[in-house]
């Protein structure tokens, strides 16, 4: 396996780039910038339909956070530990803003909810992100890299929105997502980019199985995910699977220093 040598560095302005690349590519109905300025909430139907989709988003981040809970104490590395010391806080702060939202507007508290579908990610993914530290890179390049151009897609085409949570999303969700997505790619880096050329070989087919086994784990949930999202918000799904294969590939691409071409043939979210 050999070296691109030339990766641009990874700032929010390449993952845009690189996702509208994609879209031109792969699903050109996708627009390149937000369609319209989303209404509010109406119907009882719509108020449940958020609560769905809210409820699966509290249950994302707090699946997070028990993970990196587990793994701070497992793998001694300071600088992991000052890394996952931040995406726990942060993360938990997003179940956390999540739940009370859907609190208030629902009347009910939704935590028992949560539990059952953060108990969801624990059934299909199995031990996976703790088997060990490159399983649990795995479980961060899921749960952080490769869902991103779905989520820019999703917000770019929504019709439907609670103006609080878009407010709670843009001021502190999106910059805390950044620095997650920078902190997993700098932690790698520190191992990755280190290592002897046979040992990076070695580390990289391991974590391109352990990605692929993730894949496979997360296929029906993902699905699902993105109807529910659909329901919720209206926002445009069909193409996103071609669209959410392409990007896995950018982002495996750019951790391994490799070009897409050197790839092996991917499990495709639609398998
Ligand atoms: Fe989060
Ligand atoms: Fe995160």
């Amino acid at each position: 396996m050999s070296a691109t040598l030339t990766r641009p560095a990874w700032t929010n302005e390449f993952e845009i780039e690189t996702i509208d690349k994609l879209i031109a590519r792969h699903a050109p109905h996708f627009p390149t910038t937000r369609l319209q300025e989303p209404r509010t909430l109406t119907t009882p139907q719509e108020f449940e339909n958020f609560y769905r989709f809210r409820i699966a988003g509290a249950a994302h981040d707090l699946y997070i956070v028990q993970v990196c809970s587990k793994v701070i104490d497992q793998i001694p590395d300071p600088e992991l530990q000052l890394f996952l010391s931040r995406q726990i806080g942060d993360d938990g702060a997003h179940a956390q803003f999540t739940r009370q939202r859907v609190w208030e507007l629902s009347g009910h508290d939704p935590i028992d909810k949560i539990k059952q579908e953060v108990q969801k990610h624990w059934d299909f993914m199995g031990d996976l992100p703790i088997r060990n530290w490159l399983g649990f890179m795995a479980f961060e390049l899921h749960y952080e890299l490769h869902i991103v151009a779905q989520l820019i897609l999703n917000s770019r085409t929504a019709t439907i929105a609670d103006p609080e949570t878009s407010k709670f999303a843009s001021q502190t969700i999106l910059p805390d997502e950044a620095a997650h997505r920078f902190g997993v790619l700098a932690w790698w880096q520190s191992k990755y980019d280190k290592a002897a050329p046979a040992q990076k070989t070695e580390m990289a087919a391991q974590l391109l199985e352990l990605d692929e086994e993730g894949q496979r784990r997360r296929n029906p949930y993902l699905k699902e995910h993105w109807q529910i999202v659909h329901l919720a918000t209206g926002a445009q799904i069909q193409g996103l699977a071609a669209v959410y294969d392409a990007w896995r590939k950018e982002v495996l691409a750019y951790f391994l220093d490799l070009p897409i071409a050197k790839l092996p043939q991917l499990v495709s979210v639609n398998e």
